[in-house]
């Protein structure tokens, strides 16, 4: 065999500074050959009729009694999808392999933190989820009441999910990186009847108490009747005789006999808390028949799924939208094998997330652009110990792709051999909507190309007018899709004003900047409102200011989002302190850990500016425009409508030039 040697960084700098020069990349021949989807019919077919198409779609779930109508839409916006339908989601997931013969097939390889394997088959999901949904059935959970989830990475948290939407009751699921605080005021928000959590957290070799952390709080919501722990760690924790469960116990003497609960297709099948413009997170809802229709298709046909032959690993975390459908819920219901990994990308090196490639043999891999980004930084020598042949296909999601990322992506992570998908959507929209199909559409490094089939989105002025070709505007979806959030939990009102007022109750109004260009591709810009995009992690400029004004030397703060070589943005927030307060760098240190145990360390500003003012208009409004213009040095607007127009010179010092 022929000695090969691997490229040195330097060749590798120099083959992606001529592969810049390139604008386009054609779905590799090989690839083509073997994808589902190979030639653009698709595309026509379902503009004919976009409401038959994704009927057909449907098919592919098994349904307990077929629906009446693929799509009410009288009462606009507020969309219903296939009524009349009835179906089960953990049956859609879990019974139809197993009854087809395919229960020992590996749902998930689990790799632990500290390098744990364990692998979950179809069958294994399918006893447990069982147990559990009569454990919560036991403790009167009934169809329609809201069970929060705070789990880290491990398969528990898949056999919560689908234990819940088994007996019908929607899960509310928060990100283990949140601080308890964040978690309560989601478990007020949705009056949870029941929290399914762990002893301890472990996080690069270290533990962190979370059933105490828990417990502090879970007096102050008294809707929260069951608490089930599962033990993580195994670490001691406090128990309350009546409220509290462990997992363990729990399921062993549970019968293993729960039939699935024939739910509606408009049965809500999960609440996701996300950031919005105010301090308030907004409870995105999302049902049964719609969701599941929309994430199998993109599951299988954005990562040209092959059950029996692909591994797929997503490495978001399950506490985003992106582990609910890309982790949980698409690729159980196609029927494929995935990595499900507890740890962070560089512990206990580096090399963690290619070893696991390598031992698994991922075949399609899904992650985020800061996420390759810091890979870059580290360095070529750490996937270059790794044989990652296997990979195939490649995806990134949560923000817009730098050129230069996207092609290391290309070259160093895939070998020049596998398309690269990158995939716009939202918490919101539930599904992928607007990504290449990867063995038709050429790709442009920084696009996200084109609209998924069935999919209408458009680039719009305020008026709703289509912008011309590479003209900034704002993105919008002009079709409802079977994906979508239907309502925000218990506040139609606020649903309708946030994405249905700006045109009319059929334009869902995105929140994201973009344009096309001449081709038709889209360009994500970022974001309109006042949300900040820190690492792919949607946060709310008024809930971080809200956390750093409860600290009790904080006067008032203005939050801004600043651009970020790392983290695609970070957070920078201008502080006025109270009285004559100066700012130090004990009381920076502070306020950045007061943000974390409010709302969790992703959420810490990564600059604080201290400032005797910041801009307002005359009605007392904080113009973060003007922030942003300032941090970014951008030339300033008009400020002759600002109440102390002397505010500006004086923040403009604050910044360097290099760092604007
Ligand atoms: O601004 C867009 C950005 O992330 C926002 C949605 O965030 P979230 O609801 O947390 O969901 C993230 C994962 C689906 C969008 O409004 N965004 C997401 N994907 C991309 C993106 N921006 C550019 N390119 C993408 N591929």
């Amino acid at each position: 065999m022929e000695a090969t040697t691997k490229p040195s960084a330097e060749q590798i700098e120099r083959e992606l500074a001529e592969l810049l020069e390139k604008e386009t990349f054609e779905p590799p021949a090989a690839f083509r050959e073997t994808a589902l989807i190979a030639n653009d019919s698709v595309y026509d077919e379902a503009a004919r009729d976009p409401q038959a198409w994704w009927a057909t779609q449907a098919e592919a779930l098994d349904w307990f009694e077929t629906w009446d109508r693929v799509l009410d839409d009288s009462d606009a916006p507020f969309f219903k999808w296939f009524v009349g339908g009835k179906l089960n989601a953990s049956h859609n997931c879990l019974d139809r392999h197993v009854e087809a013969g395919r229960g020992d097939k590996v749902a998930f390889h689990w790799r632990g933190e500290e390098g744990e394997e364990r692998d979950v088959t179809y069958a294994d999901l399918l006893r447990d989820v069982k147990r559990l949904a009569n454990v919560l059935k036991d403790r009167g959970i009934e169809p329609g009441d809201v069970v929060g989830i705070y789990l880290p990475m491990i398969p528990e948290v898949a056999v919560a999910m689908l234990a819940c939407a088994r007996i019908g009751a929607p899960h509310n699921v928060v990100f283990g990186g949140f601080a308890p605080d964040a978690v309560k005021e989601r478990m007020e928000f949705s009056e949870a009847k029941a929290l399914i959590t762990v002893d301890q957290a472990r996080r690069k070799g270290k533990s962190a108490d979370i059933k105490p952390a828990v417990d502090e709080f879970l007096d102050e919501v008294p809707s929260v009747e069951t608490v089930i722990v599962v033990q993580n760690t195994g670490a001691d924790v406090p128990m309350r005789e009546g409220r509290d469960l462990f997992y363990d116990e729990a399921i062993e003497s549970a019968s293993e006999d729960c039939p699935a609960e024939p739910l509606d297709a408009e049965h809500p099948l999960y609440v996701l808390y996300s950031s919005g413009s105010t301090a308030k997170p907004k409870g995105i809802l999302h049902t049964t028949g719609g969701y599941l229709t929309g994430v199998a298709w993109t599951q299988k046909y954005v990562f040209d799924l092959k059950p029996d032959e692909d591994v797929f690993w997503c490495s978001a975390d399950v506490g985003w939208v992106t582990g609910h459908s890309y982790i949980v819920y698409g690729p159980l219901m196609n029927g494929v094998t995935s990595v499900m990994y507890e740890g962070a990308p560089d512990y206990p090196d580096k090399d963690i997330w290619w070893q696991l490639i390598e031992r698994h043999g991922v075949t399609v891999f899904y992650t985020a652009p800061t996420a390759i980004r810091a890979c870059m930084k580290w360095g070529v020598e750490y996937p270059q110990r790794h044989d990652l042949s296997s990979l195939r296909l490649l995806g990134t999601v949560g923000e817009p792709i730098n050129p230069k990322a996207w092609l290391w992506y290309w070259k160093v992570i895939g070998g020049g051999r596998c398309p690269i998908v990158d995939t716009w959507w939202q918490t919101e929209t539930g599904q992928i909507m607007i990504s290449p199909l990867p063995g038709v559409t050429t790709a442009k490094p920084g696009s996200a190309t084109l609209p998924l089939p069935g999919i209408d989105a458009a680039v719009l002025d305020e008026d709703g007018n289509e912008t011309p070709a590479d003209e900034q505007g704002l993105l919008a979806l002009r079709r409802t899709w079977p994906g979508m959030l239907r309502t925000l939990f218990r506040d139609p009102d606020r649903y309708r004003e946030t994405y249905f007022s700006k045109w009319d109750e059929r334009t869902y109004f995105v929140g994201d900047a973009a344009r096309r260009d001449a081709d038709g591709y889209f360009w994500i810009v970022g974001r309109v409102d006042d949300v900040v995009n820190v690492s792919g992690h949607r946060l709310s400029t008024a809930e971080v200011e809200s956390a750093i004004v409860s600290h009790p030397r904080v006067a008032e703060a203005a939050v801004i989002g600043q651009r970020d070589e790392d983290t695609g943005q970070a957070i920078c927030a201008f502080v006025i302190l109270e009285g004559d307060l100066e700012g130090s760098a004990e009381l920076e240190r502070e306020v950045r850990e007061h943000v974390a145990q409010r709302i969790g360390k992703l959420a810490r500003p990564k600059r604080i500016i201290w400032t005797a003012d910041v801009p307002k208009t005359r009605s007392g409004k904080i113009m973060r425009r003007l922030l942003r213009d300032i941090a970014e040095g951008r030339e300033l607007g008009d400020v002759t409508t600002l109440r102390e127009p002397g505010v500006m010179k004086d923040l403009e010092g604050k910044f360097s030039e290099d760092e604007r």
